[in-house]
């Protein structure tokens, strides 16, 4: 056991889904090491604990765990429990903090970032209800990994991670565990496995893109082994620590390759991929692309189909810019439908709460009351086993929600990498002008409210400010603007689209088509070229 003195750091504030940083930043002497220590001299009940650790595979995962296992033995924790070579999706290492009653879990992962020795390393702290830390915690790390003076390790040699079992670690057990064992008893439970494996067995023919990350094993295990669906079924399913060289980021620019399998003659039935640690899901029909604020609604009107929703949904959540479609399904269940600020923490307390049963993300992200994270390979089996007890398409699926509920037309706008003062002059300049928008015309659509998002959490009255800037129209339409929280270099600016169609039928056009006015609209009104050098977005979802 050994104590190693250290200077702090100044720049470990977690963004919106933990600390996250380019490779070399993680590597730089410790800073890894004091990172976990300031969790560790933070967290409550660590002696005798139990702590579940894992990340998506990427490089630096592997050493980054052998380093938090000599600290967690050296700071009096009990049992670490380990995914097999490190490996555990953010799902899946969810749902092992909950079921071993674990005092939390670290999650390796930068997410859809790339990876590799020149990619993203991040690091999450999850607590015992699976989800991410609170803010009060969060910030409680921070504010200690400024200070720290040193941290506590083991002396020890790396141990062997690829062999299912228990290992001494001085004073801790280290128990290494099937990364997929647990995760797919828990999707036997929540669906109706019989049916999927009907509907394959019927003809039915899907692609599931891995992007070589995290949820290759997953997918294979459950689709192909367990679901019946053909051999080939999963493409890039091994887990490569810089994912191919590729985004492992599952959006119509980053899967082109599944993009293109889905159109034409003879593509299958349905397509869907996930990202890099496994917590978001695409959702394609033929020739069909789902938006995730559609599919957050299209699930929530078919849920009662999954035997773990047949009691009804108690309420639905999404975040503030995904689009108000969920709303209107809620209305329609007389259920109600929370907004949330971007990240999924704000789901957490309703999902503990009991407040909820549904929660989603525009960015690619839905899930449930099953764990407390969003849920790729769940969002999957949801969809395949509506799909099965509906015994339409993707499309008419979709269709069908667009007559009932009308059709909620969205798009979102990145410009990533730019300078941040320009963005936040731009962000200031927009704040400053919010008030005299309501009332008045804008691009000649009138502004029925604008604001600077704020939330209060209804569960423990926590209070989040500057979440966004949002303008509502009367006819419906709406512009967001926020800043990311999750990049590593510059600013990204996220601008978020949406107009309501209330009758679709007969003229469904292409969404960027219906919402190019709006796009320019939004470009014009905050001075995106003026602020940032750039004319064109670099990612339109
Ligand atoms: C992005 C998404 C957000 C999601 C987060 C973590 O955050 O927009 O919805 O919760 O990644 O996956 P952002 O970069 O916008 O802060
Ligand atoms: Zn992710």
């Amino acid at each position: 056991m050994g104590f190693q003195t250290t200077v702090p750091f100044d720049d470990q504030r977690p963004g919106t889904s933990g600390l996250r940083k380019a490779v070399s930043v993680f590597r730089q002497a410790n800073y890894l090491e004091n990172f976990i220590q300031s969790a560790f001299d933070r967290l409550t009940g660590l002696e005798g604990a139990t702590l579940v650790v894992g990340g998506d595979g990427r490089y630096y995962n592997s050493a980054a765990i052998q380093t938090i296992l000599q600290m967690a033995a050296a700071n009096g924790v009990s049992r670490a429990v380990v995914g097999r070579d490190g490996i555990l999706s953010t799902p899946a290492a969810s749902n092992l903090i909950r079921k071993r009653r674990a005092l939390g879990g670290f999650i390796l992962s930068a997410s859809h970032n790339p990876g590799g020795p020149d990619g993203d390393f991040g690091i999450k702290f999850n607590g015992a209800n699976g989800g991410p830390a609170s803010e009060v915690l969060t910030d409680s790390i921070y504010a200690r990994s400024r200070e720290i003076e040193g941290y506590r390790i083991r002396d020890g040699a790396d141990i062997n991670l690829s062999r299912l079992g228990e290992i001494g670690l001085g004073p801790m057990v280290v128990e290494v565990v099937d990364p997929v064992a647990d995760y797919a008893a828990l999707m036997d439970e929540i669906f109706d496995m019989a049916a999927i494996r009907a509907l394959f067995a019927g003809g039915f023919r899907m692609v599931f893109d891995a992007m070589h990350a995290v949820t290759g094993p997953y997918a294979r295990e459950i689709l192909e082994n367990r679901l019946g669906a053909g051999p080939g079924t999963v493409i890039n399913g091994i887990p490569l620590e810089d994912f191919g060289g590729h985004h492992p980021d599952p959006n119509l620019v980053h899967a082109a390759e599944l993009v293109a399998m889905l159109s034409g003659e003879g593509a299958p039935d349905f397509g869907a991929a996930s990202d890099g640690d496994g917590d978001r899901n695409m959702i394609l029909g033929r020739d069909f692309y789902v938006s995730p604020s559609d599919s957050l609604a299209v699930l929530a009107a078919n849920a009662h189909c999954v035997p773990h929703f047949t009691g009804g949904l108690k309420g639905l959540a999404r975040s503030m810019p995904t689009s108000q479609a969920a709303d209107r399904v809620a209305a329609a269940l007389g259920i109600p439908c929370y907004e949330t600020p971007t990240g999924w923490k704000f789901f957490g307390t309703l999902l503990d709460a009991g407040k909820i049963s549904l929660c989603g993300e525009e960015s690619f992200g839905t899930g449930s009351d099953h764990v407390r994270e969003k849920d790729g390979l769940w969002a999957v089996l949801m969809w395949l086993n509506v799909l099965a007890a509906r015994r339409l398409s993707v499309a008419e699926l979709v269709r069908e929600h667009w007559r009932t509920c009308g059709r909620t037309i969205y798009g979102r706008h990145d410009y990533e990498g730019v300078a941040t003062e320009g963005a936040n002059a731009l962000m200031a300049e927009l704040r400053a002008g919010l008030a005299a928008l309501p009332g008045s015309g804008l691009g000649g659509r009138a502004v029925a409210t604008a604001d600077d998002f704020s939330y209060t959490d209804p569960v423990d009255g926590s209070r989040s400010e500057r979440q966004g800037v949002r303008i509502s129209f009367a006819d419906g339409a709406r512009i967001v603007y926020r800043l990311s929280g999750t990049g590593t270099s510059g600013a990204t600016l996220r601008v978020y689209l949406e107009r309501y169609q209330p009758d679709p039928a007969g003229h469904e056009t292409a969404a960027t088509e219906a919402l190019a006015d709006l796009a320019t609209l939004a470009a014009e009104h905050a001075g995106i070229a003026r602020h940032t050098g750039r004319a064109t977005p670099d990612v339109v979802t």
